[in-house]
Protein backbone atom coordinates (compact mmCIF):
# COMPACT_ATOMS: atom_id res chain seq x y z
CA UNK A 1 0.00 0.00 0.00
CA UNK A 2 0.88 3.32 -0.18
CA UNK A 3 2.47 3.91 3.21
CA UNK A 4 5.25 1.23 1.80
CA UNK A 5 6.03 3.12 -1.18
CA UNK A 6 6.20 6.17 -0.07
CA UNK A 7 7.96 5.08 2.37
CA UNK A 8 10.93 3.13 0.41
CA UNK A 9 10.93 6.47 -2.42
CA UNK A 10 11.87 8.44 0.98
CA UNK A 11 14.50 6.39 2.33
CA UNK A 12 16.19 6.23 -1.22
CA UNK A 13 16.54 9.61 -0.79
CA UNK A 14 17.91 9.13 2.71
CA UNK A 15 20.25 6.77 1.08
CA UNK A 16 21.32 9.60 -1.20
CA UNK A 17 21.80 11.36 1.49
CA UNK A 18 25.19 10.42 2.59
CA UNK A 19 26.37 12.56 5.54
CA UNK A 20 25.61 11.66 9.26
CA UNK A 21 22.92 13.16 11.55
CA UNK A 22 23.61 15.56 14.19
CA UNK A 23 25.73 18.78 15.02
CA UNK A 24 29.46 19.29 13.96
CA UNK A 25 31.23 20.80 17.11
CA UNK A 26 33.04 23.28 14.93
CA UNK A 27 35.26 24.93 17.06
CA UNK A 28 34.99 22.85 20.47
CA UNK A 29 38.66 21.47 20.12
CA UNK A 30 40.40 23.27 23.35
CA UNK A 31 39.14 24.95 26.53
CA UNK A 32 39.90 26.46 29.24
CA UNK A 33 39.62 24.54 32.39
CA UNK A 34 38.95 26.33 35.79
CA UNK A 35 41.17 26.40 38.65
CA UNK A 36 38.95 24.30 40.99
CA UNK A 37 35.42 22.60 41.01
CA UNK A 38 33.41 20.79 43.56
CA UNK A 39 33.21 17.49 43.33
CA UNK A 40 31.03 15.68 41.05
CA UNK A 41 27.56 15.31 43.29
CA UNK A 42 26.44 11.55 43.10
CA UNK A 43 23.10 10.69 43.77
CA UNK A 44 22.28 8.53 46.14
CA UNK A 45 21.43 5.01 45.20
CA UNK A 46 18.16 2.85 46.11
CA UNK A 47 18.01 -0.49 45.01
CA UNK A 48 14.58 -1.37 43.89
CA UNK A 49 13.93 -4.34 45.01
CA UNK A 50 10.35 -6.71 44.23
CA UNK A 51 7.99 -6.58 47.17
CA UNK A 52 9.70 -3.75 49.07
CA UNK A 53 8.24 -0.08 48.65
CA UNK A 54 10.27 2.40 47.63
CA UNK A 55 9.22 5.85 49.04
CA UNK A 56 9.84 8.83 46.80
CA UNK A 57 9.18 12.36 48.27
CA UNK A 58 8.28 15.49 46.46
CA UNK A 59 9.24 18.03 48.89
CA UNK A 60 10.44 21.47 49.08
CA UNK A 61 14.47 22.25 49.59
CA UNK A 62 17.14 24.54 50.07
CA UNK A 63 20.68 23.67 47.85
CA UNK A 64 23.41 26.17 46.69
CA UNK A 65 24.19 25.63 43.84
CA UNK A 66 27.38 25.74 44.49
CA UNK A 67 27.88 28.67 45.42
CA UNK A 68 27.36 27.83 49.04
CA UNK A 69 24.46 29.86 49.59
CA UNK A 70 21.59 27.68 50.09
CA UNK A 71 18.32 29.51 48.37
CA UNK A 72 14.93 27.47 47.91
CA UNK A 73 14.62 24.56 45.62
CA UNK A 74 12.53 21.41 45.42
CA UNK A 75 13.80 17.74 44.99
CA UNK A 76 12.71 14.04 45.54
CA UNK A 77 13.73 12.90 48.52
CA UNK A 78 16.48 15.03 48.47
CA UNK A 79 17.18 19.15 48.89
CA UNK A 80 17.59 19.23 44.63
CA UNK A 81 17.15 16.58 42.18
CA UNK A 82 16.28 13.11 43.72
CA UNK A 83 18.22 9.83 44.23
CA UNK A 84 19.26 7.26 41.29
CA UNK A 85 16.63 4.20 41.68
CA UNK A 86 18.01 1.32 40.42
CA UNK A 87 15.40 -1.79 39.00
CA UNK A 88 16.20 -5.34 38.06
CA UNK A 89 14.14 -6.30 34.36
CA UNK A 90 11.23 -8.45 35.30
CA UNK A 91 10.47 -6.97 39.10
CA UNK A 92 7.25 -5.30 40.59
CA UNK A 93 8.50 -2.47 41.80
CA UNK A 94 5.96 -0.93 44.46
CA UNK A 95 6.22 3.17 44.69
CA UNK A 96 4.87 5.38 47.40
CA UNK A 97 5.13 8.66 46.23
CA UNK A 98 4.17 11.57 48.71
CA UNK A 99 3.03 15.00 47.80
CA UNK A 100 5.01 17.33 50.32
CA UNK A 101 4.72 20.62 48.24
CA UNK A 102 1.90 23.55 48.24
CA UNK A 103 0.71 22.30 44.79
CA UNK A 104 -0.73 19.37 42.97
CA UNK A 105 1.60 17.54 40.78
CA UNK A 106 2.13 14.01 39.24
CA UNK A 107 5.54 11.49 38.53
CA UNK A 108 5.86 10.57 35.16
CA UNK A 109 8.15 7.37 34.64
CA UNK A 110 9.61 8.62 31.37
CA UNK A 111 10.92 5.52 29.25
CA UNK A 112 9.17 3.34 31.25
CA UNK A 113 7.14 1.18 29.18
CA UNK A 114 4.11 0.84 31.50
CA UNK A 115 0.38 0.92 31.29
CA UNK A 116 -0.63 4.65 30.85
CA UNK A 117 -3.08 4.38 34.66
CA UNK A 118 0.73 4.25 36.51
CA UNK A 119 2.45 6.33 34.30
CA UNK A 120 2.54 9.61 36.31
CA UNK A 121 0.70 11.61 32.88
CA UNK A 122 -1.34 14.65 33.97
CA UNK A 123 -4.54 12.08 34.96
CA UNK A 124 -2.50 11.08 37.83
CA UNK A 125 -2.56 14.10 40.28
CA UNK A 126 -1.20 14.10 43.34
CA UNK A 127 -2.94 16.39 45.79
CA UNK A 128 -0.89 18.36 48.13
CA UNK A 129 -0.91 16.37 51.04
CA UNK A 130 -1.59 12.97 49.38
CA UNK A 131 0.53 9.92 47.62
CA UNK A 132 0.25 8.13 44.88
CA UNK A 133 1.12 3.97 45.41
CA UNK A 134 1.46 2.52 41.50
CA UNK A 135 3.01 -1.00 40.88
CA UNK A 136 5.22 -0.79 38.04
CA UNK A 137 6.41 -4.58 36.62
CA UNK A 138 9.63 -3.63 34.43
CA UNK A 139 9.62 -5.62 31.27
CA UNK A 140 11.78 -3.84 29.38
CA UNK A 141 15.28 -4.40 28.24
CA UNK A 142 18.07 -2.27 30.31
CA UNK A 143 17.96 1.51 30.20
CA UNK A 144 18.33 4.83 31.53
CA UNK A 145 15.12 6.47 32.28
CA UNK A 146 13.65 9.26 34.54
CA UNK A 147 11.46 10.34 36.74
CA UNK A 148 9.80 14.03 36.36
CA UNK A 149 6.42 15.77 37.38
CA UNK A 150 4.19 16.09 34.94
CA UNK A 151 1.06 18.39 35.82
CA UNK A 152 -0.55 20.17 33.44
CA UNK A 153 0.13 23.64 32.95
CA UNK A 154 2.96 23.11 35.68
CA UNK A 155 5.37 21.26 34.54
CA UNK A 156 7.84 23.41 33.19
CA UNK A 157 8.01 25.35 36.85
CA UNK A 158 7.81 22.21 38.69
CA UNK A 159 11.07 20.68 36.94
CA UNK A 160 13.15 24.25 37.03
CA UNK A 161 12.97 23.84 40.86
CA UNK A 162 14.59 20.52 40.42
CA UNK A 163 11.92 18.11 40.62
CA UNK A 164 13.90 15.30 38.71
CA UNK A 165 15.65 11.82 38.93
CA UNK A 166 16.99 9.20 37.16
CA UNK A 167 16.13 5.21 37.07
CA UNK A 168 17.74 3.20 35.44
CA UNK A 169 16.49 -0.46 33.89
CA UNK A 170 19.83 -3.21 34.89
CA UNK A 171 19.28 -7.15 33.76
CA UNK A 172 22.86 -7.64 35.85
CA UNK A 173 24.42 -8.93 32.49
CA UNK A 174 26.87 -5.92 32.34
CA UNK A 175 29.81 -7.65 32.88
CA UNK A 176 29.30 -9.98 29.76
CA UNK A 177 28.76 -6.99 27.86
CA UNK A 178 31.63 -5.35 28.64
CA UNK A 179 30.26 -2.58 30.54
CA UNK A 180 31.20 -0.97 33.51
CA UNK A 181 28.53 -1.00 35.79
CA UNK A 182 29.54 -0.04 39.45
CA UNK A 183 27.29 2.48 40.70
CA UNK A 184 29.39 6.41 41.46
CA UNK A 185 32.64 4.49 40.26
CA UNK A 186 32.72 3.01 36.70
CA UNK A 187 28.96 3.95 35.90
CA UNK A 188 28.24 7.89 36.81
CA UNK A 189 24.73 9.75 36.08
CA UNK A 190 25.03 12.96 34.94
CA UNK A 191 22.32 15.02 35.06
CA UNK A 192 22.42 18.23 32.67
CA UNK A 193 20.18 21.13 33.40
CA UNK A 194 20.77 24.98 32.92
CA UNK A 195 19.83 28.11 35.03
CA UNK A 196 19.06 31.59 35.90
CA UNK A 197 19.79 32.77 39.01
CA UNK A 198 18.35 36.13 40.51
CA UNK A 199 21.27 38.24 42.23
CA UNK A 200 20.88 36.77 45.65
CA UNK A 201 21.48 32.99 44.05
CA UNK A 202 17.71 32.33 44.23
CA UNK A 203 16.54 30.56 41.06
CA UNK A 204 14.61 33.01 38.65
CA UNK A 205 12.09 31.32 36.85
CA UNK A 206 10.21 33.93 35.01
CA UNK A 207 9.85 32.98 31.13
CA UNK A 208 9.00 35.87 29.54
CA UNK A 209 7.65 36.02 25.71
CA UNK A 210 10.60 35.34 24.04
CA UNK A 211 11.16 32.20 26.66
CA UNK A 212 7.93 30.90 25.89
CA UNK A 213 8.46 31.27 22.37
CA UNK A 214 11.96 29.12 22.48
CA UNK A 215 11.97 27.30 25.64
CA UNK A 216 13.54 29.31 28.69
CA UNK A 217 17.27 28.81 28.82
CA UNK A 218 19.74 29.57 31.93
CA UNK A 219 23.12 30.95 31.21
CA UNK A 220 24.52 28.64 33.85
CA UNK A 221 25.16 25.17 33.08
CA UNK A 222 24.57 22.57 35.70
CA UNK A 223 25.99 18.80 36.17
CA UNK A 224 24.12 17.12 39.06
CA UNK A 225 22.79 20.59 40.36
CA UNK A 226 26.23 22.24 40.93
CA UNK A 227 28.30 24.19 37.87
CA UNK A 228 31.46 22.46 36.60
CA UNK A 229 32.56 19.83 39.33
CA UNK A 230 35.25 17.31 39.04
CA UNK A 231 34.80 13.88 39.10
CA UNK A 232 37.39 11.05 39.70
CA UNK A 233 37.21 8.12 37.68
CA UNK A 234 39.28 4.71 37.48
CA UNK A 235 42.18 5.00 34.88
CA UNK A 236 40.21 2.80 32.30
CA UNK A 237 36.51 2.45 30.89
CA UNK A 238 33.99 4.49 32.36
CA UNK A 239 30.46 4.93 31.40
CA UNK A 240 28.79 7.83 31.92
CA UNK A 241 24.46 8.18 31.60
CA UNK A 242 23.71 11.18 30.16
CA UNK A 243 20.39 12.71 30.84
CA UNK A 244 19.47 16.24 29.61
CA UNK A 245 16.87 17.06 32.09
CA UNK A 246 17.01 20.95 31.11
CA UNK A 247 13.60 22.60 30.16
CA UNK A 248 14.87 23.87 27.12
CA UNK A 249 18.76 23.42 26.29
CA UNK A 250 19.96 20.75 23.34
CA UNK A 251 23.42 19.91 24.77
CA UNK A 252 26.12 19.84 22.19
CA UNK A 253 28.47 17.40 23.95
CA UNK A 254 32.26 16.82 23.32
CA UNK A 255 35.88 16.59 24.97
CA UNK A 256 37.81 19.35 25.33
CA UNK A 257 40.88 17.05 23.59
CA UNK A 258 38.67 16.20 21.39
CA UNK A 259 38.84 12.60 22.10
CA UNK A 260 36.39 9.82 20.85
CA UNK A 261 34.00 8.04 23.00
CA UNK A 262 31.65 5.38 22.05
CA UNK A 263 27.67 5.90 22.48
CA UNK A 264 26.12 2.58 23.64
CA UNK A 265 22.89 3.08 24.52
CA UNK A 266 19.83 5.72 23.34
CA UNK A 267 16.68 6.02 25.41
CA UNK A 268 15.40 2.36 24.84
CA UNK A 269 18.31 0.54 25.64
CA UNK A 270 21.48 -0.42 24.07
CA UNK A 271 22.43 0.26 20.52
CA UNK A 272 23.55 -3.11 18.11
CA UNK A 273 27.13 -1.92 17.90
CA UNK A 274 28.66 0.87 19.78
CA UNK A 275 28.91 4.44 17.65
CA UNK A 276 31.91 5.92 17.97
CA UNK A 277 31.65 9.57 18.27
CA UNK A 278 33.50 13.11 18.63
CA UNK A 279 29.96 14.86 19.35
CA UNK A 280 26.88 14.25 20.37
CA UNK A 281 23.57 16.06 20.53
CA UNK A 282 21.48 15.38 23.81
CA UNK A 283 18.29 17.01 23.71
CA UNK A 284 15.62 17.85 26.24
CA UNK A 285 14.32 14.44 27.74
CA UNK A 286 17.14 12.35 25.58
CA UNK A 287 19.39 9.87 27.40
CA UNK A 288 22.15 8.57 25.97
CA UNK A 289 24.88 5.82 27.77
CA UNK A 290 28.41 6.26 26.73
CA UNK A 291 32.00 5.01 27.31
CA UNK A 292 34.84 6.68 27.69
CA UNK A 293 38.44 5.25 28.09
CA UNK A 294 40.70 6.91 30.44
CA UNK A 295 43.41 4.27 30.43
CA UNK A 296 45.80 6.96 29.49
CA UNK A 297 45.07 8.27 32.86
CA UNK A 298 45.05 11.96 31.63
CA UNK A 299 42.45 14.67 32.54
CA UNK A 300 39.54 15.53 30.25
CA UNK A 301 36.83 17.82 30.37
CA UNK A 302 33.29 18.06 29.37
CA UNK A 303 32.06 20.57 27.37
CA UNK A 304 29.04 21.94 25.37
CA UNK A 305 28.78 23.65 21.89
CA UNK A 306 26.20 26.63 22.23
CA UNK A 307 22.50 25.09 21.80
CA UNK A 308 22.06 24.76 18.20
CA UNK A 309 18.60 25.44 19.01
CA UNK A 310 19.48 29.05 19.24
CA UNK A 311 21.89 29.69 16.12
CA UNK A 312 20.59 32.77 14.38
CA UNK A 313 18.23 33.98 17.17
CA UNK A 314 19.24 37.10 19.69
CA UNK A 315 18.75 34.53 22.84
CA UNK A 316 21.11 34.13 25.00
CA UNK A 317 23.29 31.11 24.78
CA UNK A 318 25.19 31.41 27.99
CA UNK A 319 27.70 32.15 25.93
CA UNK A 320 28.37 35.24 27.33
CA UNK A 321 29.05 34.50 30.92
CA UNK A 322 30.91 30.97 30.91
CA UNK A 323 34.59 30.78 30.22
CA UNK A 324 35.45 29.65 26.43
CA UNK A 325 33.10 31.55 24.27
CA UNK A 326 31.47 28.64 22.60
CA UNK A 327 32.92 25.95 23.94
CA UNK A 328 30.90 26.28 27.48
CA UNK A 329 32.71 23.67 30.15
CA UNK A 330 30.06 21.13 32.29
CA UNK A 331 32.61 19.31 34.29
CA UNK A 332 36.02 17.88 34.31
CA UNK A 333 37.28 13.91 34.74
CA UNK A 334 40.84 13.43 36.31
CA UNK A 335 41.49 9.50 35.91
CA UNK A 336 43.61 8.05 38.35
CA UNK A 337 47.33 6.58 38.05
CA UNK A 338 46.71 2.54 38.07
CA UNK A 339 46.56 1.14 34.53
CA UNK A 340 44.41 -1.02 33.77
CA UNK A 341 43.70 -4.61 32.66
CA UNK A 342 43.02 -4.75 28.67
CA UNK A 343 39.58 -4.45 27.86
CA UNK A 344 37.50 -6.34 26.50
CA UNK A 345 35.50 -6.05 23.59
CA UNK A 346 31.92 -4.68 24.20
CA UNK A 347 29.43 -6.98 23.61
CA UNK A 348 25.71 -4.77 22.98
CA UNK A 349 22.34 -6.63 22.61
CA UNK A 350 21.29 -7.94 19.04
CA UNK A 351 19.18 -5.16 17.13
CA UNK A 352 16.92 -5.71 14.60
CA UNK A 353 16.29 -3.63 11.40
CA UNK A 354 12.86 -1.71 11.89
CA UNK A 355 10.29 -3.82 10.97
CA UNK A 356 8.12 -1.51 8.07
CA UNK A 357 6.53 -4.34 7.14
CA UNK A 358 4.82 -4.53 10.74
CA UNK A 359 3.08 -0.28 10.00
CA UNK A 360 -0.58 -0.14 9.74
CA UNK A 361 -0.99 3.41 9.68
CA UNK A 362 0.70 6.30 9.10
CA UNK A 363 0.05 9.45 10.74
CA UNK A 364 1.25 12.86 10.48
CA UNK A 365 1.96 15.48 13.34
CA UNK A 366 2.95 19.30 12.88
CA UNK A 367 4.26 21.28 15.83
CA UNK A 368 4.01 24.88 15.46
CA UNK A 369 2.71 27.78 17.30
CA UNK A 370 -1.05 28.26 16.87
CA UNK A 371 -2.21 29.44 13.55
CA UNK A 372 0.86 28.72 12.46
CA UNK A 373 2.11 32.25 12.98
CA UNK A 374 5.34 32.49 15.21
CA UNK A 375 4.25 34.64 18.66
CA UNK A 376 0.84 35.77 16.85
CA UNK A 377 -1.39 34.46 19.45
CA UNK A 378 1.44 34.85 22.71
CA UNK A 379 1.41 38.43 21.92
CA UNK A 380 -2.68 38.92 23.05
CA UNK A 381 -2.30 35.95 25.32
CA UNK A 382 0.76 36.46 27.39
CA UNK A 383 1.93 32.98 29.08
CA UNK A 384 -1.94 31.97 28.75
CA UNK A 385 -2.07 28.02 27.79
CA UNK A 386 -3.04 27.51 24.35
CA UNK A 387 -0.52 29.21 22.44
CA UNK A 388 1.29 25.80 20.96
CA UNK A 389 -0.33 23.07 19.11
CA UNK A 390 0.11 20.34 17.68
CA UNK A 391 -1.70 19.72 14.26
CA UNK A 392 -3.75 23.03 14.84
CA UNK A 393 -4.86 21.61 18.19
CA UNK A 394 -3.50 22.68 21.78
CA UNK A 395 -3.89 20.03 24.65
CA UNK A 396 -6.75 19.48 25.94
CA UNK A 397 -7.23 16.59 28.50
CA UNK A 398 -10.93 16.18 27.53
CA UNK A 399 -10.19 15.19 23.88
CA UNK A 400 -8.66 12.30 22.39
CA UNK A 401 -6.36 12.65 19.28
CA UNK A 402 -5.02 9.02 18.84
CA UNK A 403 -6.22 5.75 19.19
CA UNK A 404 -3.64 2.60 17.58
CA UNK A 405 -3.75 -0.81 18.57
CA UNK A 406 -1.98 -2.54 21.09
CA UNK A 407 0.68 -4.60 19.85
CA UNK A 408 0.60 -3.00 16.50
CA UNK A 409 3.15 -0.70 14.43
CA UNK A 410 2.68 2.85 13.38
CA UNK A 411 4.83 5.05 11.10
CA UNK A 412 4.06 8.65 12.62
CA UNK A 413 5.76 11.65 10.49
CA UNK A 414 6.73 14.46 12.66
CA UNK A 415 7.20 17.87 11.33
CA UNK A 416 8.53 21.06 12.71
CA UNK A 417 8.50 23.80 9.87
CA UNK A 418 9.50 26.47 12.40
CA UNK A 419 12.09 25.40 14.41
CA UNK A 420 13.64 22.41 16.17
CA UNK A 421 11.15 20.75 18.98
CA UNK A 422 12.19 17.21 20.90
CA UNK A 423 9.25 15.30 20.15
CA UNK A 424 8.31 12.51 22.94
CA UNK A 425 6.09 9.74 23.53
CA UNK A 426 4.85 8.24 26.77
CA UNK A 427 3.85 4.60 26.73
CA UNK A 428 5.73 3.37 23.64
CA UNK A 429 8.53 3.31 21.52
CA UNK A 430 9.75 3.80 18.12
CA UNK A 431 12.89 3.58 15.49
CA UNK A 432 14.11 6.36 13.73
CA UNK A 433 13.22 5.97 9.85
CA UNK A 434 14.54 8.82 8.81
CA UNK A 435 15.27 12.44 9.81
CA UNK A 436 14.99 15.29 7.29
CA UNK A 437 15.45 12.36 4.61
CA UNK A 438 18.53 10.66 6.58
CA UNK A 439 18.66 7.49 7.96
CA UNK A 440 19.70 7.93 11.55
CA UNK A 441 23.63 7.96 12.39
CA UNK A 442 24.22 4.77 14.32
CA UNK A 443 23.72 6.30 17.95
CA UNK A 444 20.58 7.38 16.95
CA UNK A 445 19.66 3.60 15.25
CA UNK A 446 17.56 2.12 18.44
CA UNK A 447 14.99 2.30 20.39
CA UNK A 448 14.12 5.78 21.25
CA UNK A 449 11.43 8.10 23.14
CA UNK A 450 12.76 11.36 22.10
CA UNK A 451 13.63 12.12 18.89
CA UNK A 452 15.11 16.12 17.74
CA UNK A 453 12.85 17.52 14.86
CA UNK A 454 14.04 20.41 13.10
CA UNK A 455 12.23 19.57 9.51
CA UNK A 456 10.80 16.40 9.26
CA UNK A 457 11.54 12.80 10.91
CA UNK A 458 9.81 9.51 10.62
CA UNK A 459 9.18 7.46 13.30
CA UNK A 460 8.23 3.36 13.66
CA UNK A 461 6.27 3.38 16.53
CA UNK A 462 5.59 0.37 18.44
CA UNK A 463 2.56 0.50 20.67
CA UNK A 464 3.10 -2.33 23.29
CA UNK A 465 1.42 -1.23 26.41
CA UNK A 466 -2.23 -0.27 27.02
CA UNK A 467 -3.41 3.25 27.23
CA UNK A 468 -7.79 3.03 28.30
CA UNK A 469 -9.48 6.00 26.66
CA UNK A 470 -10.18 7.85 29.49
CA UNK A 471 -6.37 7.71 30.73
CA UNK A 472 -4.48 8.33 27.52
CA UNK A 473 -0.88 8.12 27.03
CA UNK A 474 1.13 12.11 25.99
CA UNK A 475 2.30 12.84 22.88
CA UNK A 476 4.27 16.23 22.90
CA UNK A 477 7.81 18.24 22.65
CA UNK A 478 9.61 18.13 25.73
CA UNK A 479 10.80 22.10 25.74
CA UNK A 480 8.50 22.18 28.49
CA UNK A 481 7.64 25.65 28.31
CA UNK A 482 5.60 24.71 25.07
CA UNK A 483 4.54 21.26 26.77
CA UNK A 484 2.44 23.59 29.32
CA UNK A 485 1.72 25.66 26.48
CA UNK A 486 -0.14 22.56 24.61
CA UNK A 487 2.18 21.56 22.37
CA UNK A 488 0.72 18.27 23.09
CA UNK A 489 -2.08 15.14 22.44
CA UNK A 490 -3.39 12.23 23.64
CA UNK A 491 -3.63 8.74 22.75
CA UNK A 492 -5.00 5.81 23.56
CA UNK A 493 -3.85 2.00 23.04
CA UNK A 494 -6.40 -0.42 23.07
CU1 LIG B 1 9.56 13.55 30.12
CU2 LIG B 1 5.69 13.60 28.97
O1 LIG B 1 7.65 13.56 29.56
CU1 LIG C 1 7.53 10.74 29.11
CU1 LIG D 1 8.77 22.58 21.08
Amino acid sequence: MSITNSLTRRQALALSGATAVGIALGGLSRSAVAANGSPLPIPRLIEARAGQTVTLSMRKGRHGFGTGRLVPTAGISADYLGPVVRAQRGDTLRFQVENHLDEATTLHWHGLMIPSDVDGGPHNTIRPGASWTPEITVTQLPATTWFHPHPHGNTARQVYQGLAGMLIVADGGDPERGLPSTYGVDDLPLILQDKRFGSGGEIDYRPGMMDLMHGFQGDRLLVNGVPDPLADVPAGRVRVRLLNAANARNFNLGFADGRPFQVIAGDGGYLGEAAEVRSLVVAPGERYEIVVDFSDGRAAQLITGADPHLAGTDMPTGAETIPGGERLALMRFRAGSKPSATLPPLRLERLAAPNLAAAVAWRTFVLDPVMGGMGMNMMGRGADHGTMSINGRSFDMNRLDVTARLGSSEIWEVVAPEMMHPFHLHGASFRILANNGRRPALAQSGWKDVVLVDGRAELLVRFDKPAKPAQPFMYHCHILEHEDQGMMGQFAVV
